[in-house]
């Protein structure tokens, strides 16, 4: 029998305050977590539901750095827009705070110093990389060089964003700090770390005995950090961006961000309400944590045994981690800008908020990564929202405007064909909140919207725009079942799409409809008078569509170039003599005619003007260039390379290309036309 919880507490992962939330983030954490958030108010229950910005950690420094401004600058920025952009999306969360404010560093510090008095840290040197002439250690992040693995320049100390491989700083080939540029040093230094391994068999327990139930994503990555075994991990840094370390002696030493960040959980609930203990502290309460899998961790492992050090503190009962969301069939990247950003979303496409959180549950990668495409997106919106849940309510309001005035008929007697109909509404509830309560939130979504089908098949079948000919007594039971059925679809819908949920009953002229009459068909009275109808979702064109495919076009160009600039130049060949260099003869060409070879990729067939004479060639340049665009350029050709037969074509020269570090090839030509023939050297 599942417990009887007398209040929930609902925390979605603190976004890092050094850039904004994409659609990744929305579709692993918060959608899913408002959706399970505004549920649970739907039905009553005591929750609340936890978030704030995470403002510490290396990379907001490093950003600072870069641009020129402060840390609190760039964190500043990043934590108003990212809390816009919440809000925009209607992200109900009931507080939204932030790591760097007051309350958080006093009960960060508070609970680093309780451990610390408690005897449960570990104190230990080690040797760390430190820039003499920057004065500082360095952090993994700050040490670049060489992938050991992929030979790539410009990988971290704690990863290669090239191959993907996790590092550890001495790993690199040619370290460097990235603060100044000087080859590191190794010095001493101490830090305070927490011995997970004591907490090993207490996590063993509590979640391999008793949490089978977590999904099985979660529960495989404890098990295998578990049975890897756990080691004391470091929970302070040398760095001067984060919380103090609260003990003497530890001058330019800072809580680790993974160690502070969990802890504005806390801090965030404080500044909710200074009843914030019955939420943390008493096992009446159920505690969720919604995150993406890169946190399954540090919110399975390291914040619950940092609880059950300080004791006193209750262990989430489930953490259902979303896996990830890829973009077009790529990985999404905060440093590509390969991604859909929240806050340009909401500017570029206004009152479709629903539509986004729509797609995102639909899509959400539940169980596996998914991939998010504007194909899909408009697709969903057009043959789902449009066709079938605006297009139902539509039509119900309508016909009832046009009918009775929008005064709601009375239901007459029933037909089995609505008998039937009424039967499958009465089935929605309990699928419907079997589905939210655990997790499932994309089945949840098709239990909602299955309301609309039954509607949308009901009219269809029942046809009361023909039957008002005929039969207007039977219409009156057909548009009230109808409306009983929009009606439905607006507490249903809430929790999803709560703009859309709110249109529908003002649409209905209806204040409120409470959550546990879901099935209920008698929910608008007869004699009520509805308001006016308006379409819930517009149709989305291609262009709408093509205007962010070129975006992301855009984006994909820029890191291109952003590539070729940073590549490093390939070395220099060995020399030539003089005389080498003069066996080559070199002329000003021009393209007469090109087309490519049949069963080709790469082939153009060329006809060039030498100035010599007419001659035919074979280039590998047909994926960089359309044969029309040649056509009349002039080119740089190597006249007297030996003839080469190519797919039948005798080839008698070669066109000189650039290439750049991506492989892209352009023409070289002289700056100004000038006759074929003319001598290159
Ligand atoms: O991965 C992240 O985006 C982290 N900023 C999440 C922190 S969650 C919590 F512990 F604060
Ligand atoms: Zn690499």
């Amino acid at each position: 029998m599942a417990k009887d919880y007398k209040r929930y507490l609902i925390t979605s992962a603190l976004p890092y305050a050094n850039g904004p939330v994409h659609i990744g983030h929305l579709a692993g954490v918060y959608v899913p977590s408002d959706i399970y958030t505004r549920y649970m108010r739907l039905k009553g229950r005591d929750v609340i539901s936890i978030c704030g910005s995470d403002e510490h950690g290396v990379p907001i420094t490093i950003k600072a750095r870069k641009e020129g401004v402060t840390p609190q600058q760039i964190v500043d920025r990043y934590h108003n827009i990212i809390k816009n952009a919440f809000e925009g999306l209607g992200i109900s969360f009931d507080i939204y705070s932030r790591t760097s404010s007051p309350t958080h560093a006093k009960t960060a510090s508070d609970f680093f110093r309780k451990l610390y008095d408690e005897g449960k840290f570990i104190e230990k040197s080690s040797m760390q990389y430190y820039d003499e002439e920057a004065k500082t250690f360095l952090a993994d992040r700050y040490i670049v060089g060489t992938c050991p693995r992929c030979q790539s320049e410009g990988a971290y100390g704690d990863q290669c964003e090239k191959c993907g491989s996790t590092l550890s700083p001495d790993e690199l080939i040619n370290p460097r700090s990235a603060v100044s540029g000087a080859v590191p040093v190794k010095r001493e230094t101490k830090h305070w770390y927490l011995p997970l391994d004591q907490h090993e068999e207490a996590l063993r327990k509590w979640i391999l005995e008793g949490h089978k139930e977590w999904k099985s994503n979660v529960y495989g990555q404890c098990k295998s950090w578990l049975d890897g075994g756990l080691l004391p991990r470091a929970v302070s840094r040398d760095l001067d961006w984060g919380i103090p370390v609260p003990v003497e002696g530890a001058e330019g030493k800072v809580l680790y961000v993974w160690f502070d960040a969990p802890i504005g959980y806390i801090s965030a609930t404080k500044d909710l309400t200074p009843d914030w203990e019955k939420y943390w502290k008493s096992e009446d309460t159920k505690m969720v944590h919604f995150i993406g899998k890169d946190n399954i961790v540090f919110h399975c492992i390291v914040f619950p045994s940092m609880l059950m050090a300080h004791g006193g503190y209750i262990l989430p009962e489930n953490v259902p981690a979303n896996e990830f969301l890829n973009l077009e069939g790529d990985k999404i990247s905060t440093s590509r800008n390969w991604a859909v950003w929240l806050h340009e979303y909401l500017e570029d496409m206004p009152g479709k908020e629903d539509v986004l959180r729509y797609v995102l549950c639909a899509n959400a990668p539940e169980t596996k990564d998914n991939d998010f495409t504007w194909k899909d997106y408009q697709a969903r919106n057009n043959n789902e929202l449009v066709a079938v849940l605006g297009n139902f309510v539509n039509r119900a309001l309508v016909l009832t405007k046009k009918y009775y005035d929008g005064v709601v008929p009375a239901c007459g007697e029933l037909t089995d064909y609505d008998r039937e109909t009424i039967a499958e509404m009465s089935q929605i509830k309990a699928s419907l909140e079997a589905n939210l309560e655990n997790y499932r939130f994309r089945e949840a979504l098709k239990d909602a919207m299955n309301v609309a089908r039954i509607g949308n098949k009901y009219l269809a079948d029942t046809e009361p725009w023909k039957l008002i000919k005929t039969d207007t007594e039977r219409v009156k039971t057909i548009l009230n079942i109808a409306l009983q059925i929009t009606a439905n679809l607006a507490i249903v819908c809430e929790p999803f799409m709560p703009f859309t949920a709110a249109k529908i009953l003002k649409m209905l002229a209806v204040e409120h409809l409470d959550w546990e009459r879901i099935g209920d068909m008698s929910l608008i009275e007869a004699g009520h008078k509805i308001g006016e109808p308006s379409l819930l979702f517009e149709k989305i064109e291609d262009d709408v569509i093509q205007k962010q495919l070129d975006k992301l076009e855009a984006a994909k160009q820029a890191n291109l170039a952003a590539a070729a600039a940073e590549a490093p130049v390939e070395p220099q060949k060995e020399n030539i003599s003089f005389d080498d260099f003069g066996k080559a003869d070199i002329r000003v060409s021009t393209i007469l005619s090109a087309e490519r070879v049949p069963k080709t990729k790469k082939l153009l067939h060329l006809t060039v003007d030498t100035g010599i004479d007419t001659r035919e060639l074979v280039s590998g340049i047909a994926e960089f260039f359309s044969p029309e665009e040649l056509v009349g350029q002039q080119v740089l050709v190597l006249v007297n390379l030996e003839p080469r037969e190519i797919k039948g074509i005798l080839s008698r020269g070669m066109i000189l290309m650039g290439e750049d570090a991506t492989g892209k090839l352009v023409l070289l030509q002289p700056s100004s036309k000038v006759g074929s023939g003319s001598i290159v050297g």
